[in-house]
């Protein structure tokens, strides 16, 4: 059983704490949180111990894996202080608000030798999976084009209640970096295809007491000419499910939610439902949040790290599904998105920094 601990004990923590309780490879020993209140139910909750400095709790016990579940300006801070230590890391989306800080992420735990795993949990999701093969087989085609519409609510007393969400320098913006990042991600992920520039705007246009971006839309151009035009923004009336729509040479696929739809040029239709039995029981009292696959994605990375363990100790980032070089490709992507936005201009990748 690995040795893990979590730092953040917010909303999205029980996800992780009940995946990790349903792990064999996994055991939890300790959680920290700056709040007291939240560190001590949590560590009551699931029989551990809390801490209130996360320092204190990675230099006292020694975990071989740790979670990162905080506000996003920590995310790089509390993942370099864990590499340096020889923990490996799991840290939630996104990996940092810089994109030198996410480099930088990278780096030190190749030269700690540890993993880096960013949880993109929908990638693990039944039609995301489904349509990525059916792509890399080749039976759709090769891919032309991609559409995103992120229409989701996230009101002024959302952003009022948190005291790190709304702030461009704790959140790193608004609807780009924290709600549409999946389906930006989604996109690479299931063509494969290497972005080569970004052409967006970034407006807020109803989160007046706050300064972050509430809407966005643009344009990533990849290689091969495929071209992905999204349409993302938080203040809609209620969460639309997510709508990623891919057109192939021989047919368009469709994400809407949790579920996928191909209709093929020659007549034939294959839809992907989510089934009872796809659904993980992460308890009545977790909140839901898109995608149903964080169990999923945390126990390939606890398989991953084990097999490794008896094997070959030398590529522990090369092994985990969602690696830290993985995020960059996305993370560079968020990151043109605002530089574009905010200067007004075409932005070429790979950044420069
Ligand atoms: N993958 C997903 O679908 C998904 C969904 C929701 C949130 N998230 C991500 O999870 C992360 C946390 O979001 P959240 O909604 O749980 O936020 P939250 O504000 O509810 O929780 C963050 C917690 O971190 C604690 N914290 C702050 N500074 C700390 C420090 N220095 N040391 C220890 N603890 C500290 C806070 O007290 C709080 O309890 C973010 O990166 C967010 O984008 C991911």
């Amino acid at each position: 059983m690995l040795k893990t601990a979590l730092i953040g004990c917010g909303r999205i923590s029980p996800l992780h704490l009940v995946s990790i309780k349903m792990l064999k490879e996994a055991e939890l020993i300790a959680v920290c949180d700056i709040k007291e209140d939240r560190a001590l139910s949590t560590a009551l909750q699931y029989n551990c111990k809390h801490y209130l400095d996360y320092k204190d709790m990675l230099l006292k016990e020694r975990p071989e894996v740790v979670h990162i579940c905080t506000p996003h300006y920590l995310h790089h801070e509390m993942a370099v202080f864990a590499a340096k230590l020889g923990i490996h890391v799991i840290t939630e989306k996104p990996m940092a608000i810089k994109y030198e800080d996410a480099v930088d992420m990278v780096n030190c735990c190749k030269e700690n030798n540890v993993s880096l795993s960013i949880m993109f949990q929908n990638r693990f999701n039944k039609a995301v999976r489904f349509i990525r093969n059916e792509i890399t087989k080749g039976s759709l085609g090769k891919p032309l084009a991609a559409r995103v519409i992120v229409t989701w609510s996230r009101s002024d007393d959302y952003y009022g209640k948190s005291d790190w969400k709304g702030t461009w320098e704790k959140e790193g913006g608004g609807v780009v970096i924290d709600q549409a990042i999946h389906s930006l991600d989604l996109v690479r992920y299931i063509t494969d295809k290497k972005p080569l520039s970004v052409q967006a705007n970034i407006f807020n246009r109803k989160h007046k007491k706050f300064d972050i971006e509430d809407i966005s839309e643009g344009i990533v151009e990849f290689e091969d000419n495929f071209t992905l035009s999204f349409y993302t923004m938080n203040y809609f009336t209620c969460d639309l499910p997510i709508d990623i729509t891919i057109h192939c040479e021989k047919g368009i696929a469709k994400i809407i939610g949790d579920e996928g739809v191909i209709d093929y040029i020659d007549g034939r239709k294959t839809s992907i439902l989510l089934q009872e039995e796809d659904k993980i029981d992460y308890g009545g009292n977790v909140k839901k949040y898109w995608g149903y696959c964080h169990y999923t994605e945390i126990e390939s990375i606890y398989q991953s790290l084990q097999k490794n363990n008896s094997n070959d100790p030398k590529k522990f980032n090369d092994l985990v599904e969602v690696s830290g070089e993985d995020g960059l490709i996305t993370q560079q992507i968020i990151n043109a998105i605002y530089e574009s936005g905010i200067n007004s201009k075409k932005v070429e990748l790979p950044l420069g920094y």
